[in-house]
């Protein structure tokens, strides 16, 4: 079955290869950027050897000053929080490039849900322009539950794929904690939309979510639909394994 989006998909036989894969995209996309380049992390566990293979391989090839790092969504913990997804991204990542601490710009998780979506909502809006109403990141980095929630927008709130806001306060249908997210609106205007996902656990919803077929409008993942961008989809074998165009 055709998707009705278009995307570009590779497959990888390792995260090691599919690291490297997200590593190339990014020397294609940053460094040929005539500005400043808007980079949204993803948070979760898939993310951090894509993170320690870029500190390890390409602390060189990439222009890393030209970038301004964001995160997709925020856990709402102090950011020296286990869960906090910065903190992830600081220890695998942003502490060991030559960046300077003003491109990073935090969701505070630490702080009452309500001003974090102010504080972070603010911060985009102030450095990122506009196009199509909402702020155009130039890459926001994804990954999808097995319940093919992506970002912090979960099954049981797919408003959040249609809000007018630029961030909301979401709730893990199942821990209950908050987290502040992006939404659909702000993650569809970006340029670059790139999902990573791995392992067997994901090969079913992913290929539901690609091929639009059997219950994909239950997952707030099909709903990613760049209204001018590109869609990629970083995969290892076994995440693939379902897949087929
Ligand atoms: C988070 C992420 C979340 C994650 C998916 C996949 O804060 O946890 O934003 O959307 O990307 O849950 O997580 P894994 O990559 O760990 O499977």
């Amino acid at each position: 079955m055709d998707s009705i989006v278009n995307y570009k998909i590779q497959i990888s036989k390792s995260l090691e290869e599919l690291s490297e894969k997200f590593a190339q995209l990014l020397i294609e996309k940053v460094n040929s950027s005539k500005n400043i380049f808007h980079l949204a992390l993803s948070g979760g566990t898939t993310p951090k050897t894509i993170y320690e293979h870029l500190a390890t391989h390409h602390q060189s090839t990439i222009i890393w000053d030209k970038v301004k790092f964001y995160w997709g969504d925020e856990r709402c913990v102090a950011p020296n929080d286990a869960e906090s997804n910065y903190k992830m991204a600081m220890e695998s990542l942003l502490s060991e490039l030559p960046i300077s601490a003003g491109n990073i710009f935090r969701i505070k998780g630490e702080i009452d849900p309500y001003l974090a979506v102010d504080h972070y909502s603010s911060q985009v809006l102030q450095q990122i322009k506009i196009k199509n109403n909402y702020p155009r990141f130039d890459l926001i980095m994804l990954g999808v539950g097995e319940d093919g929630h992506t970002a912090s927008i979960f099954p049981n709130q797919k408003e959040l794929l249609h809000s007018k806001n630029i961030s909301a306060i979401a709730v893990h249908p199942s821990s209950r904690q908050k987290r502040i997210t992006l939404t659909g609106s702000v993650i569809n205007n970006a340029s670059n939309i790139v999902f990573i996902a791995t392992g067997k656990n994901k090969s079913k919803i992913v290929d539901s979510i690609i091929n639009q077929k059997d219950n994909y409008e239950d997952y707030p993942a099909s709903f990613i639909r760049p209204i001018d961008g590109e869609l990629y989809w970083l995969l290892d074998e076994h995440a693939a394994s379902d897949y087929s165009d």
